[in-house]
C-alpha cells in the first residue's frame, strides 16, 4: 500500500514535471477558446471554471486519466484562428473542426500530438502551407484539409504517415507535384486531391496503393497519359480524373484491370483512341463519364451487359462514322433499366433513328442525341420515356413531323429539336406538358400556324421557333405566358398584328419577330416590358409611330429596320446607356434625329433610308433641318426638338 501511494506520488510527480495533467489541458483550452468566437454563442459557454472540464461541450476524455481525448466542435459556427496550445492536448485521438470559419494557419504544434489518429479541419478558411510537423503524428488514419485556403506543394515529409488510410486536400490552392513518397502510404483507401493545382503525372510508386478505393484528382493540372499506377489499384471504386489535361489512351483491358469501378469520371482531358469494350466487364459500373475527350470508334453494344448503368456521358468526342450501325447500341442499352442519363451529343454519330431508343429505361430523365448526324423521323412512341426531363436532338438530319406522343412526356422541362429538317405542324399536343421551360423548334420547315395550346406551359422561360416556315397570326395565348425571358419567332411568315391588350411580359428580355408579315401599330404594351434588352422587329409591315417605350432603359439592341414605321424618332433613346444598336433605317420617319448621348455614335445608330429625316451627327449624312417658328400649340416634346435644332444651327453653321 505504501509502496503503491508512493508510487502513484512520485508518477503523479513525473507527470506534472513534464506538464501532463488535466490542468494542461483545461488551459490549452482555455486558451483555445480565448482565441475563437462563436456566432451561436451557446457552445462554448459551458467551457468555465465552474464546470468540470470532461463535461465541456464537445470534449471527450479517457477513462482513466481524465484528459482530452476527442474534441468535437464540427459545424459550430465558430470563427477566430486555431490556438498554437492545441498541441498541449498530449492525449487527443480526435480532433474535429470541420465546417466552421476559422481561419489563420494550421499551428505547427499539431505536430506535438502524437496519439492523433483523426483531424478534420475541412471546411473552414484555413491559409498558409501545410507544416511539416503535421507529419509527425505518424499514428494518424485520416487527414481531412479539403475546403480552405491552403497553399504550397504536398510536402514528401506526407510519406511518414504510414498508417494513413484517408487523405482529403481538395479544394485548397495546393500546387507542384505529387510526391512518390506518397506511395510509401498503403495504407490507403481513400484520395481526394480534387480543385487544387497540382500538376505532372502521378508518380509510379503509386502503383503500391493496392487497397485504393476511392481517387479523386479532378480540376487539376495533371498531365500526361492515363497514370499506369492507376491499373494497378484493382479495389478502385471511385475515380476522377475529370477536367485534367491527361492525354494518349486507355489500356485495352481497362475493365479487367478495374473491375470494381462504380463510378468513373475522366470527362475534360484529351484522350484519344477507342472506349476499351471491356469496361463492359465492370459489373457495377453505374457511372461513366468520357466526355469532351478526343475518343474515337464506336459505342459497343456490350455496354448494354452494364446492368446498373445509370449515367453515360460520352458528349463531345469523335465517336461514330457518319453511318448507319452507329447507333446500335441503342438496342443493347434497352437492358440498362437504371439508365436516368445518357449523353452523347456532339460526336459523328450517323444512320436512322432507330425505333429502339423508345424502348429505353422509362427512368431515362436526360437523352441528348444532339449535334451529330442522325437522320429518320423520331419514332411515334417516344412518348414512352415517360421519365424524360430533357430531350435534345437538335443539329441532326432529322425529318419529318415530331410525333403527337410527345406530348405525353409530362415531365418534360427542355425540348431541343433546333437545326434539323422536319416538317408538318408542330404538334399541338407540346402545350400538354406544363412543366416545359425550354422549347427550341427553330431552324427546320415546320409549316402552319403556331398551337395556341403552347400557352398552356406556364413556366415557359425559351420559346424558340425561328426560321421555318410558319403562317397565320401569334396567337394572343403565347404572347400571355408570363414567365417568357425569350421569344423568337422571326424569320417565318406570320400574319396580323402584334396582340394589344394583353399584360406586360414583365420577364421577356429578348423577343424577335424579324422578318415575317407582320402589320398594324405596334402594341403600347411593349414600353411596359421592363426588362426588354433586345427587340428585332426588322423586316415586317409596322406602321404607326414606335409606341412610347421610354421605360427599357436596359435596351441594348433595338431593330426597327425595314418597316412602314412614321413619326419622329424618340429623343430618349439618346439616354438609353446600354443601346449597342439601333437601326431605324427604311422607314418612314420624319424630323430632326436628335445629336446628342447615344445619336453621337454613328457605329451605333443607323438611320438611312426614310425620307424626312434632318439633323443628326454629320456621319449620318442628313439634309439639315430648317428652322420653323414656333407654334402656339405645340406639344412640349416638339418644342425640345426645335430648341435643339436651333442651338444646333448656331453652334455648328457648317452644318447649315
Ligand atoms: C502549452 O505548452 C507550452 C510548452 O510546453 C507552454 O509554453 C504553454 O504555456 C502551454 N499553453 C497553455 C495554454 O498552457
Ligand atoms: C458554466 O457551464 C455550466 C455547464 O454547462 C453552465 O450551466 C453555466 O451556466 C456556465 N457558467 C457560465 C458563467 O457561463
Ligand atoms: C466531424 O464533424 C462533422 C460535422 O459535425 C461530422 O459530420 C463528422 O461526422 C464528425 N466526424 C467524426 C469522426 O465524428
Ligand atoms: C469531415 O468533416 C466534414 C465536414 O463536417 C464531413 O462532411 C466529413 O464527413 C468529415 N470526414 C470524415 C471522414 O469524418
Ligand atoms: C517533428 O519531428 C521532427 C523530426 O523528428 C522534429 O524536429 C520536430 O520538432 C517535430 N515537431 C513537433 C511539433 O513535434
Ligand atoms: C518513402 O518513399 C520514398 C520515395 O518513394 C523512399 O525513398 C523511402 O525510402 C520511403 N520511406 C519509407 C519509410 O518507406
Ligand atoms: C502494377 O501492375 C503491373 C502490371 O500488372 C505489375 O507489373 C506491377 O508489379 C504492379 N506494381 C505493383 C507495385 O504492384
Ligand atoms: C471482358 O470483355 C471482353 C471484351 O468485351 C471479353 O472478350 C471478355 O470475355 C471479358 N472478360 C470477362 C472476364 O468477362
Ligand atoms: C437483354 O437481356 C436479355 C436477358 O438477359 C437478353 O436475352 C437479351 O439479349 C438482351 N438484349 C440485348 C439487346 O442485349
Ligand atoms: C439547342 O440546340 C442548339 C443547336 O444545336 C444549340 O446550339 C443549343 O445550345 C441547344 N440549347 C439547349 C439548351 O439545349
Ligand atoms: C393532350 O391533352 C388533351 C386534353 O387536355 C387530350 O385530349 C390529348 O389527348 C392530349 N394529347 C396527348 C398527346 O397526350
Ligand atoms: C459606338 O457604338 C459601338 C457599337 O455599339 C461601340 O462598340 C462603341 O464603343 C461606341 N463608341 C463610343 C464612343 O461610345
Amino acid at each position: 500500500m505504501r509502496l503503491f501511494i508512493l508510487f502513484s506520488f512520485s508518477a503523479l510527480m513525473l507527470l506534472e514535471a513534464y506538464g501532463f495533467t488535466d490542468e494542461t489541458d483545461r488551459k490549452a483550452l482555455l486558451d483555445f477558446k480565448s482565441q475563437v468566437s462563436e456566432d451561436r454563442q451557446d457552445v462554448l459557454s459551458s467551457w468555465n471554471n465552474s464546470s468540470p472540464l470532461c463535461s465541456w461541450e464537445g470534449v471527450t476524455c479517457g477513462l482513466n486519466n481524465k484528459r482530452v481525448t476527442r474534441l468535437e466542435l464540427g459545424g459550430r459556427q465558430l470563427r477566430g484562428m486555431i490556438s498554437p496550445s492545441i498541441g498541449n492536448l498530449s492525449f487527443l485521438v480526435s480532433l474535429n473542426l470541420s465546417d466552421n470559419s476559422i481561419g489563420g494557419t494550421i499551428p505547427h504544434q499539431v505536430g506535438n500530438l502524437f496519439r492523433l489518429k483523426y483531424l478534420n479541419m475541412s471546411i473552414n478558411n484555413l491559409g498558409g502551407e501545410l507544416p511539416v510537423d503535421l507529419f509527425n503524428c505518424s499514428r494518424l488514419l485520416a487527414l481531412i484539409l479539403f475546403k480552405n485556403h491552403l497553399g504550397g506543394s504536398v510536402p514528401s515529409e506526407l510519406g511518414s504517415l504510414a498508417n494513413l488510410e484517408t487523405l482529403r486536400l481538395g479544394f485548397n490552392n495546393l500546387r507542384g507535384m505529387l510526391p512518390a513518397s506518397l506511395g510509401n502510404l498503403t495504407s490507403l483507401m481513400r484520395v481526394g486531391l480534387s480543385v487544387n493545382e497540382i500538376e505532372g503525372g502521378l508518380p509510379d510508386d503509386l502503383a503500391k496503393l493496392t487497397r485504393l478505393v476511392y481517387l479523386e484528382l479532378g480540376m487539376n493540372r495533371f498531365s500526361g497519359v492515363f497514370p499506369p499506377s492507376i491499373y494497378n489499384f484493382s479495389l478502385l471504386e471511385h475515380l476522377n480524373m475529370f477536367s485534367n489535361g491527361f492525354s494518349g489512351s486507355l489500356k485495352p483491358d481497362f475493365g479487367n484491370l478495374l473491375p470494381n469501378l462504380r463510378e468513373l469520371f475522366m470527362g475534360g482531358n484529351s484522350f484519344t483512341g477507342p472506349i476499351p469494350t471491356t469496361l463492359s466487364n465492370i459489373s457495377n459500373l453505374q457511372l461513366l463519364g468520357i466526355e469532351h475527350n478526343k475518343m474515337v470508334g464506336s459505342i459497343s453494344s456490350s455496354f448494354g451487359k452494364l446492368r446498373n448503368l445509370q449515367h453515360m456521358g460520352l458528349n463531345s468526342n469523335s465517336l461514330g462514322s457518319y453511318s448507319s450501325g452507329d447507333l446500335q447500341f441503342l438496342k443493347a442499352f434497352t437492358n440498362c433499366t437504371q439508365l436516368h442519363i445518357l449523353n452523347v451529343n456532339t460526336n459523328m454519330l450517323g444512320g436512322d433513328l432507330p425505333t429502339s431508343v423508345t424502348n429505353l429505361s422509362t427512368n431515362l430523365q436526360q437523352l441528348n442525341l444532339g449535334i451529330n448526324f442522325i437522320s429518320g423521323t423520331i419514332p411515334y412512341d417516344i412518348g414512352n420515356l415517360i421519365s424524360l426531363q430533357k430531350l435534345r436532338l437538335d443539329d441532326n438530319l432529322l425529318t419529318g413531323p415530331p410525333p403527337s406522343s410527345i406530348g405525353k412526356l409530362s415531365r418534360l422541362v427542355l425540348l431541343n429539336l433546333t437545326s434539323n429538317r422536319m416538317s408538318g405542324e408542330t404538334p399541338s399536343s407540346i402545350g400538354n406538358i406544363t412543366r416545359l421551360e425550354q422549347i427550341y423548334l427553330s431552324n427546320n420547315s415546320f409549316e402552319g400556324t403556331l398551337p395556341p395550346t403552347l400557352g398552356q406551359c406556364k413556366y415557359l422561360l425559351y420559346l424558340s421557333i425561328g426560321s421555318n416556315k410558319l403562317n397565320g397570326a401569334i396567337p394572343q395565348e403565347i404572347m400571355q405566358i408570363q414567365s417568357l425571358v425569350h421569344l423568337n419567332l422571326s424569320d417565318n411568315s406570320l400574319t396580323g398584328s402584334l396582340p394589344k391588350y394583353i399584360k406586360p411580359l414583365e420577364r421577356l428580355c429578348t423577343l424577335s419577330v424579324a422578318h415575317n408579315k407582320l402589320s398594324g401599330q405596334l402594341p403600347q404594351v411593349l414600353g411596359d416590358c421592363l426588362s426588354v434588352e433586345n427587340l428585332y422587329l426588322q423586316g415586317n409591315f409596322f406602321d404607326g409611330d414606335i409606341p412610347n417605350i421610354k421605360g427599357l432603359m436596359g435596351a441594348k439592341r433595338l431593330d426597327f429596320s425595314n418597316n412602314n414605321l412614321s413619326g419622329s424618332i424618340p429623343g430618349y433613346f439618346a439616354n438609353f446607356s446600354s443601346l449597342e444598336y439601333l437601326n431605324l433605317s427604311i422607314n418612314n420617319f420624319e424630323g430632326k434625329v436628335p445629336t446628342e448621348g447615344k445619336f453621337q455614335n454613328a457605329t451605333a445608330v443607323t438611320v438611312f433610308g426614310n425620307k424626312d429625316l434632318c439633323g443628326g451627327i454629320k456621319e449620318l449624312k442628313l439634309k439639315p433641318c430648317i428652322i420653323v417658328q414656333a407654334q402656339p400649340m405645340e406639344t412640349s416634346h416638339f418644342s425640345l426638338w426645335k430648341k435643339v435644332s436651333i442651338g444646333k444651327a448656331k453652334e455648328e453653321p457648317a452644318d447649315q
